[in-house]
């Protein structure tokens, strides 16, 4: 099976890294395309290089489009005749609904798919959704492929937003919440930044690792933890009362900035 990947930025050059320390792929069957040739070089020795997105659609049995959305239309107009008729093409941006992308490949195999940053240490949960084209040996072959950099959890597409707020946009929502609270921590304590803050990083990790290997609910940590009219019910009861409505502030916005993003990408393809 030959792998295609346009766009050889942050996250194209990623999956070509991934995929060829897998060892689920070659060199002979990686094919990459840039449109600067500059990042082409720095993935050489991974993948064959490809003189144009043409050349890497043709070869392609799972074809992954690595661009931004301002980009897409482009890519789609320059790849619609080279893309195999039995190909799945993958769009690594979560804006661009299959409406549209499917203006430019008609009838075609099409799958969505967003890694998250964890992807770097392979515990990506990857959000995946397909349209009605797709065969079950081509999803097989797409969860396979991206086992590589962590799991694969597939969505409808109307719900890749929120997924992608929960999953993906989630470590930046995580480095923030705790960066406030060490930011507080520091004005009651003499310790220094750097070891408030690897107390807590420590602490964070360990507690999500119990959580997921005895299968703990954020409930259940509170009442291992929370002895009732204790320190920690203390601050957990501010928490409770107090950051409502932050969350719920959170994902208005984030949401609304989804949408604002999405009309962009779809007047790019007017
Ligand atoms: N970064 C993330 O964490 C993340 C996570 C999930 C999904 N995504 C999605 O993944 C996509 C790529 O994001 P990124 O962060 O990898 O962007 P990026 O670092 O800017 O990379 C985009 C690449 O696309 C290339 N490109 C642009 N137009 C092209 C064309 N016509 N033909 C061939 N190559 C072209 C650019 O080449 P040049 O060298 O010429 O600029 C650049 O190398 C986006 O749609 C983004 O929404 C990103």
């Amino acid at each position: 099976m030959n792998i295609g990947i346009i766009g050889c930025g942050s996250m194209g050059k990623m999956l070509l890294e991934k995929f060829s320390a897998s060892g689920m792929t070659d060199a002979a069957h990686l094919f990459a395309a840039n449109r600067s040739p500059q990042k082409l070089q720095a993935v050489s020795g991974l993948c064959t290089v490809c003189g144009s997105n043409r050349e890497a659609a043709e070869h392609a049995d799972i074809l992954f489009l690595c661009v931004r959305p301002a980009d897409m239309k482009t890519v789609l107009t320059e790849i619609q005749q080279s893309v195999k008729e039995t190909a799945l093409t993958v769009s690594l941006n979560g804006s661009i609904p299959f409406r549209l992308l499917e203006q430019s490949l008609p009838g075609r195999r099409l799958a969505k798919a967003i890694p998250g940053v964890t992807a770097e240490i392979n515990r990506s949960q990857t959000l995946v959704c397909y349209n009605d084209r797709v065969k079950a040996a081509d999803r097989a072959a797409l969860e396979r492929l991206l086992s590589a950099i962590g799991s694969v959890t597939v969505l409808p597409e109307a719900e890749m937003g929120m997924g992608s707020e929960l999953v993906s946009c989630m470590p930046g929502f995580i480095a923030a919440v705790f960066d406030v609270l060490c930011r507080a921590a520091k004005q009651h304590t003499a310790l220094p930044d750097a070891q408030i803050a690897d107390m807590v990083k420590e602490t964070l990790a360990a507690t999500g690792a119990l959580m997921c290997q005895q299968k703990l609910s954020f409930a259940d940590v509170l009442d291992r933890v929370a002895t009732k009219g204790g320190i920690t019910a203390e601050g957990a009861d501010v928490i409770y009362r107090m950051l409502p409505e932050t969350a719920d502030e959170l994902f208005r916005r984030t949401l609304e900035k989804r949408r604002i993003t999405a009309e962009h990408a779809e007047r790019s393809f007017r």
